[in-house]
């Protein structure tokens, strides 16, 4: 859990704006604005839209940042060759950022939302309070169950007292920590691949922020071409498996799991 405020604070005495990914929290859960951050940008594919049948995404700017004081950003604040000489603080002011991302943006890629796509990330938006509480309880009722369960090394969801951001999640993030956490199950790559065959409620997909519940475990799929030495460096166990909690029955994905960790425990 990165400490916004503490960031934004040392950013601004170097003269540079933080942007912030706030797509796992969602406004619902971290205003990040609040914290000090300048510049907000969410995946809407995940929980904004929030049931897995987009891909969008969106950039906020907060307006304060000012960028000419800064003088770290030259093709804001000084005539731009890729703009035709435009100056985009002079002519824009705060909005120069934004107004350049915007625009270069649709200029340069062709980025257009289609209307059916907007229309299911606005249709999404109007459950999104509605939808972060179950995602939150229903996460909170998982990691209650993973953290006694015999088959299970490790929890890392930062609302567990042992989590090293506990108190910064407490202040931070005071309605959840969101449904998007991993667990280390025993056994390692072969228990992990065991446990995700097995679930049947949990969908076996790369995404996260969907109202179903999804699944991964990295050693065995995205990163199975790494060894057990590559994938400790960069910070994932054999054993390690991602959950995207869902807004399904919280006691019928606790059943699936049970089931898929019985599973993962075999001929080892
Ligand atoms: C935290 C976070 N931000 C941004 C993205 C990018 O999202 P998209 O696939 O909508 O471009 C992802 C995708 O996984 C993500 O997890």
């Amino acid at each position: 859990i990165l400490d916004v405020e503490k960031v934004s604070e040392i950013a601004h005495e170097h003269g540079i704006p933080l942007l912030i990914d706030s797509t796992f929290t969602t406004p619902y859960l971290c205003k990040p604005f609040d914290l000090g951050a300048d510049i907000v940008f969410h995946s809407a594919t995940k929980f904004l839209s929030g049931h897995g049948v987009v891909i969008g995404g969106l950039l906020v700017d907060g307006g304060k940042f000012d960028w000419i004081r800064s003088g770290k950003f030259p093709t804001l604040t000084e005539p731009y060759d890729g703009f035709h000489g435009l100056n985009f603080a002079e002519e824009f002011g705060p909005a120069a950022y934004i107004t350049r991302a915007r625009k270069e943006g649709a200029r340069d890629f062709g980025a257009c939302m289609s209307a059916t796509t907007a229309f299911y990330v606005l249709q999404g938006l109007e459950t999104l309070p509605l939808r972060m509480e179950k995602h939150v309880s229903n996460t909170r009722k998982i990691v209650e169950f993973l953290t006694s369960h015999s088959a299970v090394d490790w929890v890392s969801y930062p609302e567990l007292p042992e989590h090293p951001d506990y108190e910064l999640t407490k202040r931070q993030l005071p309605k959840g920590a969101g449904a998007v956490f991993a667990f280390g199950v025993k056994g390692g790559r072969q228990a992990g691949h065991q446990l995700i065959s097995k679930l049947k409620l949990f969908s076996h997909l790369a995404n996260v922020g969907d109202a179903k519940s999804l699944v991964i475990h990295p050693a065995s799929t995205t990163h199975h071409r790494m060894d057990a030495q590559a994938l400790e460096a960069a910070g994932i166990s054999e054993g390690l498996v991602r959950l995207s909690v869902g807004l399904e029955d919280p006691d019928d994905l606790i059943s699936d799991l049970n089931a898929g960790l019985k599973a993962s425990q075999r001929n080892l």
